[in-house]
């Protein structure tokens, strides 16, 4: 038996066609597993304790010590140390194992034994192994173990993720994206997917990647809102889920020029009704995270203490209180530049204020002349937008930014007018205000900054598996 499901596959799957039609790697006959030790995988080693199981990887690191050798095997759900002595294996099992180079591709079997002092508990008494494909002493795999600059692994980000701490970023990354959609899919939204190529902006025209659509200029989206406002005034709450992009000029360690957003959109819904979908939703996910990728997390030495706190409610503050928080630090000496009212916030403001708060801090109603034109203005204050933006603790910054939507169509006219927007590419969006108008919100979360936060990384290059940024489109 086995609890491996692609361990039947057939023999006219693409990876056998693949593997018969590259001469040094055996036929997809020779690697099924014998009978007697079922297919594993590392992640599933304790439903194993004391068995032999057969795991289907690639040689991660080889200590030798004369008569044993200590092979580190990782088969993408995790690695595993195994234990070949000359006297327990077949001599060419010990041979092909002894001096085998790292990254070669191996099926193993060997005896699951629980340890306590192996990291992920158990290790691996190996008894059998057929080597896929060996890599050549010649040309060896290009990541070592010594230490690799960032532009270096960058250039090779295509085998950097084979590494366990990339893997389990990547890892924690996919649970993040499946929680998200998750918390809508349960709680009422539908989800609707609005078209990448538009004919005009949503988030600034600064940032605007061009596209030769048949002789027409086009753009790559930078959010989906302004077409799911659409589907939300359809069908009431719904969210969308894709790529966006944007020209961004600066190279900062967390901007992108490709990115991933999800962004919820609900019909009758006001500024406090998103901030309560906000803290719900971003708790949501960081429970998930705890409970579904713990052995990840510790992977990459996350403190769980930090995440733990993530519970509503979430501290709110007006964009005035955060100047005159700013405005002290800067007294203090906590900052460097003094903070000029009126102004959005820079990276080191944002980075100072999400600082001081154990958990998420939204910050709401922006003056309304820094912000996106279509965001309804304070009833209370025109100056102000009913706007909010979710800065993630521990220094990270905005991961959240949403609104509530203008409603009238007079007003959004004229916003479009002032932003000189071009009026023919927006009537459809102007239509939404003609026919039954209503209050309305939403917000957009980028990933990689949810995953950038969530994992304790430096640098969004490492949330994603191929980043795009302003110097890097290969690999
Ligand atoms: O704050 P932004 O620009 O908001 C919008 O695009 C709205 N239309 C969303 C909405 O209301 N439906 O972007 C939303 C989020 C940011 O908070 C940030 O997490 C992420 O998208 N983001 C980026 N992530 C990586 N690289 C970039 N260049 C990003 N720009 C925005
Ligand atoms: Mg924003």
């Amino acid at each position: 038996m086995s609890d491996d499901p692609t361990a039947q596959s057939a023999p006219d799957t693409p990876a056998a066609q693949a593997a018969s039609a590259a001469p040094q790697v055996p036929a997809q006959a020779e690697l099924a597993a014998p009978q007697v030790a079922p297919v594993a995988t590392i992640a599933t080693l304790g439903q194993h304790d004391g068995q032999a199981v057969t795991l289907r990887g690639w040689l991660y690191n080889l200590r030798e010590s004369g008569k044993l050798l200590f092979p580190i095997f990782r088969d993408g759900t995790g690695t595993i140390q195994g234990v070949a002595h000359v006297k327990s294996v077949p001599a060419e099992v010990f041979d092909a194992l002894k001096g085998l180079t790292q990254e070669s591709s191996v099926i193993v079997t060997g005896k699951v034994r629980a340890d306590k002092r192996a990291p992920g508990g158990y290790e691996l008494d190996v008894l059998d192994l057929q080597v896929v494909q060996r890599v050549p002493e010649s040309d060896p795999y290009p990541i070592t173990f010594k230490e690799h600059g960032v532009d270096f692994l960058m250039e090779h980000r295509h085998l950097w993720v084979r590494s366990p701490r990339q893997s389990a970023i990547l890892r924690i990354r996919a649970e993040i994206m499946r929680a998200a959609a998750e918390y809508f899919d349960s709680n009422g939204f539908i989800r609707t997917d609005p078209p990448i190529l538009t004919p005009a902006a949503c988030e600034g025209t600064s940032t605007l990647f061009p596209v030769d659509y048949f002789g027409d200029p086009a753009y790559l989206t930078q959010s989906g809102q302004l077409y799911i406002e659409a589907t939300a005034l359809a069908l009431g709450k719904v969210y969308s889920f894709g790529p966006t992009f944007r020209a961004e000029k600066s190279k900062t360690r967390r901007h992108l020029t490709e990115f991933w957003m999800i962004e919820p959109e609900v019909a009758y819904c006001d500024l406090d009704g998103l901030l309560e979908l906000a803290e719900n939703f971003l708790s949501h996910i960081i429970q998930s995270v705890l409970k579904n990728r713990a052995s990840e997390l510790q992977v990459i030495g996350r403190d769980l203490v930090k995440l733990q706190a993530i519970v509503p409610p979430f501290p709110r503050i007006t964009y005035d209180d955060a100047v005159s928080l700013l405005n002290a630090a800067h007294k203090t000496g906590q900052l460097e530049q003094p903070f000029e009212y009126g102004n959005d916030f820079g990276s080191p403001d944002e980075t100072w204020l999400s600082g001081q708060f154990d958990r998420p801090v939204m910050v709401h109603r922006y003056p309304a002349n820094v912000k996106a034109f279509y965001m309804e203005p304070d009833p209370l204050n025109a100056n102000l937008a009913l706007c909010v933006d979710v800065l993630a603790p521990e220094g990270y910054g905005e991961i959240i930014g949403g609104s509530q939507r203008v409603s009238s169509y007079e007003l959004l006219l004229s916003r479009i007018e002032q932003h000189q927007l071009p009026k023919e590419a927006f009537e459809w969006y102007l239509d939404l205000r003609r026919y039954g108008s209503v209050p309305h919100s939403g917000f957009g979360m980028g990933i990689e900054r949810a995953v950038a936060w969530i994992c304790g990384l430096d640098h969004v290059r490492e949330t994603i598996p191929f980043a795009r940024t302003l110097h890097r489109i290969y690999p």
